[in-house]
């Protein structure tokens, strides 16, 4: 993706809360993600929350209910709506539905999705609850392109939080959301630039050394 005059059209896929969709859509207005706009929020539930706040915000909005279709089939009519509306970067935002192989070579390296984990730890669902039973003492979130696989694609940002003593599996997952919305804008606007390569799986910022600010974050 280079970053050139025109902004470039997001396409945000959500099946429930809409939570990160609506820290996109706030960085973009808040003029913290430049470069960028929503082009059309999808959802494939009807009745997800995040569908009606695309709806109260004003945005492009469509429904392509995918229970009980086949999923190349359901896929077709999401790529073509993507299409339709002139998007370059699609986001997963608790879109709850795996990618048929042809969704992701329709966008290849242009489908990001967020991931409540440090990947490649605790992939699939409930990835809160897995790492918090599991016992470890850092996790937290993953933006990474989507491939052919499940939560495998090349990573773009992640950011660590340490499990507490106090925490339960709903605490902790409350804190690592936080992190999710910090961690999607930042994916996007690295992205966006268009300043990066991918060197076999290493998603490399072209902009070259780290800032103190990046040594001293929590970004990684
Ligand atoms: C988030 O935890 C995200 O990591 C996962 O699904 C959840 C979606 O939450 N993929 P929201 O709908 O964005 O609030």
């Amino acid at each position: 993706m280079s970053a050139g005059q025109s902004p470039v059209q997001l396409g945000i896929l959500l099946s429930g809360r809409g939570s990160n969709f609506l820290a996109i859509a706030e960085s973009i207005r808040a003029g913290r993600l430049k470069g960028a706009e929503i082009a059309v929020v999808i959802s494939n539930v009807a009745e997800a929350a995040g569908l009606k706040a695309a709806q109260e915000l004003g945005l492009a909005n469509a429904v392509l209910v995918s229970k009980g279709r086949k999923r190349a089939e359901h896929d077709a009519d999401v790529i073509a709506c993507l299409k339709a509306h002139g998007v370059d970067l699609v986001c997963l935002a608790g879109y709850m539905r795996l990618l048929s192989p042809e969704f992701v070579a329709a966008f290849r390296n242009r489908i990001l999705n967020i991931h409540p984990a440090l990947l490649p730890a605790f992939p699939g669902l409930d990835a809160q609850e897995q790492a918090f039973e599991y016992g470890v003492k850092v996790t937290g979130c993953t933006v990474h392109f989507v491939d052919e696989d499940l939560d495998h694609g090349v990573i773009v940002v992640q950011r660590a939080i340490p499990v507490l003593e106090s925490d339960d599996a709903h605490s902790l997952a409350d804190r690592i959301l936080a992190e999710e919305h910090v961690a999607y804008t930042e994916a996007i606007a690295r992205v966006v630039s268009g300043e990066y390569e991918i060197r076999g799986r290493r998603f490399v910022r072209i902009s070259g050394a780290d800032t103190a600010e990046d040594r001293a974050s929590a970004i990684i």
